[in-house]
């Protein structure tokens, strides 16, 4: 169930049954000449959507820009300050913390956030308990990138091997193909597999990655291949969100 689409009379009922809720957050950033802008966004959300299906869980509002400041050198992209999208995660999980929910999954698909939503979730705990802990039912978060995934890891390897990459990526590409079928772009790849390296920021970033991508080859993805990362990411996060549930 997604949050956006209950009454509130519906969000008291159910999280009195399920005080649990994922979260999705991604990126408005540039994904190569054939990504969406909106690809980690996008992901993370559909595959959220069916994970709350799976595990009848209620998904709230997708977070929509992350942290991607270097990918500032490419049109479209925006990015949250940390300390804004600190201050953005912070509210979001105080606000339905408020009404009752106490066990936070952020389903993430940008690589990027990942340590600016961490440090979010230890805000939250500086809110709620001070400098130390206090009585009262206990509020948990986690972060989970899908594609971080044991099992989805497993699956890209196996259908894409060295042509995956780390940004534009032939698995990400896969979902927004399998589930916006209707957006897919065609665009000379040169070279095939771009490079990879380390960089600084922004502009270096460019410098080294030209078109945008990281060490993939994203002429390999396909929405069938789309459809088998969702399912696989959606069954490994519903069998997350059910053990987080049920932690002591
Ligand atoms: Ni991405």
């Amino acid at each position: 169930m997604r949050l956006q689409m209950m009454t509130w009379a519906e969000v008291e009922a159910s999280v009195a049954r399920d005080s649990g809720i994922l979260m999705p957050i991604g990126s408005t950033e540039q994904h190569g000449p054939t990504g969406l802008i909106g690809t980690d966004a996008l992901t993370a959300e559909v595959i959220a959507w069916r994970a709350g299906e799976l595990a009848d869980a209620v998904v709230g509002p997708t977070i929509p820009v992350g942290m991607a400041h270097h990918h500032m050198a490419f049109a479209g992209s925006m990015t949250l300050k940390p300390s804004t999208l600190i201050a953005v995660i912070t509210e979001y999980v105080l606000s339905l913390a408020h009404h009752g929910y106490r066990r936070f999954v952020f389903v993430n698909g940008h690589g990027g956030n990942i340590p600016t939503v961490n440090a979010a979730f230890y805000e939250v705990y500086a809110a709620l308990y001070g400098h130390g802990p206090v009585e009262g039912p206990e509020l948990r978060c986690r972060c989970i990138s899908w594609f971080e995934l044991p099992g989805v890891q497993r699956l890209t390897k196996e259908l894409f091997g060295s042509k995956e990459g780390a940004h534009a990526t032939a698995s990400e590409i896969s979902v927004t193909r399998a589930a916006f079928p209707d957006t897919v772009k065609s665009a000379p790849l040169e070279p095939a597999q771009a490079p990879i390296s380390r960089f600084f920021d922004a502009r270096d970033y460019r410098r080294r990655h030209p078109d945008g991508r990281m060490g993939s080859d994203p002429s390999v993805a396909s929405a069938p291949a789309g459809r088998q990362v969702i399912d696989t990411a959606a069954a490994e996060l519903a069998a997350a969100y059910r053990q987080f549930g049920t932690m002591g």
